[in-house]
């Protein structure tokens, strides 16, 4: 095969442009993505939003286009499904604008391609427009694409929008999905919601090829089926995290310190808390979450994030209730924002409280670490539900989070028979990670496909 780079090295098609969704969960796979990119020898071009807009100065490497929205995005950030819609809606225009001065700069056939992340449709159409070829990023699971693809079917047979006396059925197409693990599509028809999944298929299928953060040795029969319903081709490139040099992407500053404090526990005994970057709990569960984590006894590192307990605005602070910090003190640590991959690979860490968001999962996963997932929303349940019976590498801690259930579900994890085989399960698939992005794994024969594609667009 083609080794990419000579073709790079050559001088033609050797930028590539970038443009991701500015979410945590979304800016971590694709400046990721970039690494890779620039260490085969591509120039990186980075657009990027006014909203959470990269630091330049922690990139030195690559070069940067802020894309101005205009006027203010006309709905809150929390409200996910809305936000990204009118995002991509109100970057278009000046979009194409920056695109087309960039691209009279570069001259045109050094520009290999644009990668935008899929919730990004307006941008794959403003690229069409001026005959730049583009790619698919998609931050989820392959298993989560299927399911998107699959929602015209979904409603066709009957098992959307969700019926409340439904919501355990099976979904027979699409195993091991039950009607509840799918996208939230309630009796409503979900206006917005389906609307995005829409949208994100289009932008896939108009595509010259899909990008997708997972390996064949995790989800090799949702992989076949992708390329078997998709005409573009499908490129399963992670886990990204463990391919390219750490990128530094963290929007708030990570508290390095809890590394140190990992470092005086014995392996595998220390529990990993975290629910991702938008997720939010209500003030109520904040304190079931703390009075369970201090109840079951076990070491814990807990990530508190600012904005992470819904209600008014003055309600927000993180209030861990009174007498917390004394129940648990020496065993104990509580930061804004941890370093999660150092986290996850620290050998104190036996297990980890998630959301279950994709990125979160796969980073568990390829460190051997067995989960309790808490899903919020969007792919999470999803994610949860191939935790928990694809896997079989975490258990559910669902519905009404209350202590009792929460030290009941920690003591399992933990210090049970059962975690020890979730361990030594995540412990498999570990290795399974590391072969695929060994050299002549899955991952590592993907990127060469990938980058050989990129260079005939
Ligand atoms: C969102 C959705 O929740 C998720 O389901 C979807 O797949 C992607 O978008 P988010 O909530 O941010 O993602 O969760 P996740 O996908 O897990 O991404 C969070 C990222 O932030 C991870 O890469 C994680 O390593 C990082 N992180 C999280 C930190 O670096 N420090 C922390 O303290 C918490």
């Amino acid at each position: 095969t083609m080794a990419a780079g000579d073709a790079v090295h050559v001088g033609r098609r050797r930028h590539v442009l970038l443009f991701p969704l500015p979410y945590q969960g979304h800016i971590n796979p694709m400046f990721r993505l970039a690494g890779l990119l620039h260490a085969r020898g591509f120039a990186v071009t980075v657009f990027h939003t006014q909203l959470n807009a990269p630091d330049p100065a922690r990139h030195p490497e690559y070069r940067f286009v802020p894309v101005p929205n205009g006027s203010p995005v006309p709905v809150a950030i929390e409200d996910v499904v809305a936000h990204i819609l009118e995002l991509g809606r109100a970057c278009e225009a000046a979009f194409r604008d920056r695109l087309a001065s960039v691209l009279e700069e570069y001259s045109r056939d050094t520009v290999a391609c644009l990668v935008a992340d899929a919730h990004l449709l307006p941008i794959f159409e403003a690229a069409a427009r001026l005959s730049v070829p583009t790619l698919a990023l998609r931050t989820g699971s392959a298993a989560c694409c299927a399911c998107f693809l699959a929602y015209p079917m979904l409603f066709q047979k009957g098992y959307l929008p969700v019926q409340e006396s439904q919501r355990d059925m099976p979904v027979l197409e699409l195993p091991p999905y039950r009607v509840r693990d799918l996208l939230v599509i309630g009796e409503d028809g979900g206006g917005l919601a389906r609307e995005l999944i829409t949208r994100a298929t289009a932008a896939v299928k108009t595509s010259s090829g899909l990008i997708l953060n997972t390996f064949d040795a995790l989800e090799r029969r949702e992989l076949e089926g992708l390329r078997r319903d998709l005409a573009v081709p499908v490129f399963d490139i992670g886990p990204l995290h463990k391919f390219s040099p750490a990128g530094d992407s963290s929007l708030l500053l990570p508290d390095r310190s809890c590394l140190e404090w990992l470092d005086a526990w014995p392996p595998e005994s220390v529990l990993y808390v975290s629910f991702g970057s938008v997720a939010c709990m209500s003030a109520r569960d904040l304190v079931e979450t703390a009075w369970g984590i201090a109840g079951s006894g076990v070491p814990f590192l807990w990530v508190v994030r600012p904005g992470m307990v819904s209600g008014p605005a003055d309600h927000r602070q993180q209030q861990l209730p009174e007498g917390f910090g004394a129940a648990t003190h020496g065993r104990g640590m509580v930061v804004t924002w941890a370093p999660q991959e150092d986290v996850l690979g620290h050998r104190a860490v036996g297990g980890f409280w998630t959301h279950a968001g994709w990125n979160s999962t796969v980073e568990s996963i390829c460190d051997g670490v067995p989960m309790l997932c808490s899903p919020y929303f969007g792919d999470q349940m999803g994610n949860t539900r191939y935790v928990e019976h694809a896997w079989r590498v975490g258990i559910e801690v669902g519905g009404n989070i209350e202590r009792g259930s929460v030290e009941a579900a920690i003591f399992r994890l933990m210090t049970h028979e059962d975690g020890a085989q979730m361990r030594t399960r995540a412990g498999e698939l570990k290795k399974a990670a590391a072969e695929c992005t060994a050299e002549g794994g899955s991952s590592c024969l993907a990127v060469d496909k990938l980058f050989t594609h990129m260079m005939s667009l």
